[in-house]
């Protein structure tokens, strides 16, 4: 076992509107309780709601942390449709996501700018959660730890070892996301161990030890604790589960032990 503090994040991708994003935000504080004390936990709402959620948090004495879904490099500028980490700060942003796979997969993004978008959030002060993961076709060709290793080297690029404490890495397979298939507990834990050995040659035993990787991908109440059980599985990066504040609330409980 580790002693590493559980993370659990809820990516609520482009999902919610005013209204539900505030209820949403009022049933996951009802329904984590006192368990944020042992557990790090963190929503991620959509741009124009990070306001609307930061307020129900702050209203309700929440230590649930406001984090958002994406950013752009630039501090301000002419750069249309996009968000500046100074931007995300004023709103009360903490932790940024980079390199989720719907970014990756749908938009397009590539290892240089994912890592460009790290350094970026750990630059402004912020905390970056770096998502990698295989795709189905990858998995099938024997390229999972592969492709993790790749991600995680391009996405840490130029990350110095005094950053690492803000940085969590969460590894979320492709196939497993939105499909209702998860991974078995004993391939993600072996998928983060392998990722956890590539931290240790980047940066030591003592940091990767202290890294948090968290598992994504189909996380529910129902697969939660057996995944986190795994030595090197430290939460998870749920997607459809967080909308609900009943199930992310039991999540959150598994984590917490
Ligand atoms: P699901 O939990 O809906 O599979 O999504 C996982 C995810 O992508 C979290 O970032």
């Amino acid at each position: 076992m580790t002693d590493r503090r559980p993370y659990i994040g809820g990516n609520w991708k482009m999902n919610t509107n005013r209204e539900t994003a505030a209820t949403l935000t009022r049933d996951v504080v009802e329904a984590i309780g006192d368990r944020a004390s042992r557990v790090d936990v963190a929503v991620f709402p959509p741009f124009p709601y990070l306001l609307t959620v930061g307020a129900v948090l702050r209203e309700r004495n929440s230590p649930i942390t406001l984090g958002a879904q994406d950013l752009w490099l630039n501090p301000d500028g002419a750069f249309t449709g996009e968000v500046s980490a100074e931007m995300l700060e004023d709103c009360g942003v903490r932790p940024v996501l980079a390199g989720h796979s719907e970014r990756r997969q749908v938009i397009g993004e590539a290892d240089e700018l994912v890592n460009l978008k790290v350094r970026r959030t750990l630059e402004a002060g912020l905390d970056c959660v770096l998502c990698v993961g295989e795709t189905l076709e990858q998995r099938d060709a024997g390229e999972t730890d592969k492709v993790n290793e790749r991600q995680v080297r391009a996405g840490l690029a130029e990350v110095t070892p005094a950053q690492m404490p803000r940085v969590v890495i969460a590894y979320e397979p492709v196939w497993a996301i939105g499909t209702g298939k998860t991974a078995t507990p004993d391939d993600a834990q072996d998928a983060h161990a392998k990722i956890r050995s590539v931290l240790t040659d980047l940066y030591g035993q003592h940091l990767a030890d202290a890294t948090r990787i968290i598992y994504g991908g189909s996380m529910k109440p129902g697969n939660a604790a057996e995944l986190i059980a795994q030595p090197d599985i430290d939460g998870g990066l749920i997607g459809g589960a967080s909308l609900k504040g009943a199930d992310f609330g039991q999540i959150v409980a598994a984590a917490a032990g």
